[in-house]
């Protein structure tokens, strides 16, 4: 290094440097500079914050939006949060931009959650809404025949009452990466931002399949297999609520994770599930439901990650009186809400559940006795669809006892309904039709107190 004090270089120098800096600088000050005039031309232009609205089962959507939320925060854009629910005309009519990032149900169906705006807002071909740009990511799965039905008639609606769409509707199959993508970008150029918070899904993580239990041998029905998981050694058990879900990937098909309720909760060490071996047409196994109940023996490695889904959580309901109504399987999200219930004290809970044949299918019989016991289940009426006493299912336990649910929920009880979709969610459905007005069930689906993991 050459040491001088020669005052012109010293000068010299200085300039350089100071030159260099703002050689680096100006091209920041200049992305800065026009990110501070976007910002302000849609001051100007008096921009009201966008609507990023999702109607979502199980928490894929929602999922979604929050991410979609977060990255227009970051650009800069000021944008609100909400689910279908809290969506009117008037709330349509004076808003400019709208993101919608809804599921499909049933048999092209909206979410619980938008039930109430597709009955009553779609219904309308009066409503204009000219002023309206809007984009649709529309979830959906393939192998149902009406693939993301609900996004595609959204879609239609909104440009029938006159809304100009921002980008094509992004469809996206299964949470396929590549679409999801493609709403990333197309929204990231929306936004006029490339500094996107990070969207990856929580990752799988190992974990040993520690105990299997055949539930109900001797059932004319499939086999039913009660499971404990625990993480691999060296890994910490994570924390989930009752009503939560896990998506596990089956070695034979990783890239389709399948959906099971979690059956206990933290307190228990480990992740309780109730798998019902699933038979194809030709007599074959499920590929997730074989392997789980029938191929992975005790200690095999399993992939699974724990998903949050709000919409079955107790949360504000804690508190509260619990209708709990199930079937098969279903008792699983049913027993983690009990079991929550019961360390928690709270003590008003009824659970009306179905199987076929109180034989060989009363699963968890001794549990639910003892909870009787302690007082933790005052109410407990079962249904049996192949008992000695003829076929009998929840939604008729239901109907013989209209006046108790009305007592229950005019005293503030909320209503949890965990199976199958087909066969007994949409005869409890029913069922609560004609024991509460649509208004009265519109309420009470509005303020919560009707949740459903239903599959
Ligand atoms: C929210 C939620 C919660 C659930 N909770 C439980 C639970 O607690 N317990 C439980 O036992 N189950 C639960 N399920 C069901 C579970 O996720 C699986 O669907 C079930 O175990 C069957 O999976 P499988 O891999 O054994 O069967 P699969 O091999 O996937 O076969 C199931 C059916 O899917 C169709 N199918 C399969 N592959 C394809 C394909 N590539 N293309 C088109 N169609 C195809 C076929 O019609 C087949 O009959 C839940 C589902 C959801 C959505
Ligand atoms: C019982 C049930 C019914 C479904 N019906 C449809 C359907 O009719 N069309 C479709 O495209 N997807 C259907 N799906 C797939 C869901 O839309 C898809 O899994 C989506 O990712 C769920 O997103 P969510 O978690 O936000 O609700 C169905 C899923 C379930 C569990």
């Amino acid at each position: 290094m050459i040491l001088t004090n020669d005052p012109a270089r010293l000068g010299l120098t200085a300039a350089l440097v100071a030159g260099y800096g703002l050689v680096c600088l100006l091209p920041w000050l200049r992305a800065r500079r026009a990110r501070a005039a976007a910002r302000a031309a849609r001051a100007a232009a008096g921009d009201s914050p966008w609507l990023v609205a999702y109607a979502s089962q199980t928490g894929n959507a929602e999922l979604l939006a929050r991410q979609t939320s977060e990255t227009l925060r970051v650009a800069g854009i000021a944008n609100r949060l909400c689910e279908f629910d809290e969506l009117d005309a008037a709330t349509l009519q004076s808003t400019e931009r709208v993101l919608f990032l809804v599921s499909t149900y049933g048999e092209g169906d909206p979410p619980d959650a938008a039930a109430r705006f597709a009955q009553r807002l779609m219904a309308r071909s009066d409503l204009a809404l000219g002023q309206l740009h809007y984009a649709v990511l529309a979830l959906g799965d393939s192998s149902y025949a009406s693939f993301c039905g609900f996004g595609r008639v959204l879609d239609a609606w909104l440009a029938a009452r006159g809304a100009q769409p921002l980008f094509p509707r992004v469809e996206v199959d299964r949470s396929a990466p590549p679409a999801i993508a493609t709403w990333r970008q197309q929204l990231s150029h929306l936004a006029g931002t490339s500094d996107a918070p990070d969207w990856d899904a929580p990752d799988f993580s190992e974990w040993r399949l520690a105990e299997r239990r055949l539930l109900n041998p001797g059932s004319a029905g499939a086999p039913i297999y009660h499971l404990e998981l625990e993480p691999a050694p060296g890994l910490a058990l994570p924390s989930w609520q009752s009503g939560d879900l896990v998506q596990v990937a089956a070695p034979a098909d990783p890239d389709r994770p399948r959906e099971y309720s979690i059956a206990s909760i933290p307190a228990d060490g480990r992740v309780h599930l109730l798998v019902r071996l699933h038979r194809h047409g030709d007599g074959s196994h499920g590929l997730a439901s074989g392997w789980l109940t029938q191929q992975a023996g005790e200690g095999a490695p399993v992939r699974l990650r724990l998903r949050e889904h709000r919409r079955f959580r107790l949360e504000a309901n804690a508190e509260r009186p619990l209708i709990l109504i199930g079937n098969g399987s279903g008792i699983a999200g049913l027993r983690g809400h009990l079991k929550a219930r019961a360390a928690a004290g709270q003590a008003r809970n009824w659970l009306l559940f179905g199987e076929r044949d109180p034989a060989h299918d009363a699963f968890y019989r001794n549990e639910l006795e003892a909870w009787q016991r302690e007082g933790i289940l005052p109410r407990l009426d079962l249904a049996w669809s192949r008992g000695p006493d003829g076929k009998e299912y929840v939604q008729d336990l239901l109907l013989r006892q209209v006046d108790a649910v009305r007592e229950w929920v005019g005293e503030g009880a909320a209503i949890y309904v965990c199976g199958s979709l087909e066969g007994m969610a949409a005869g409890v459905d029913r069922v609560l039709r004609e024991i509460f007005t649509d208004e009265e069930l519109a309420e009470i689906s509005r303020s919560g107190r009707y949740r459903r993991d239903v599959y």
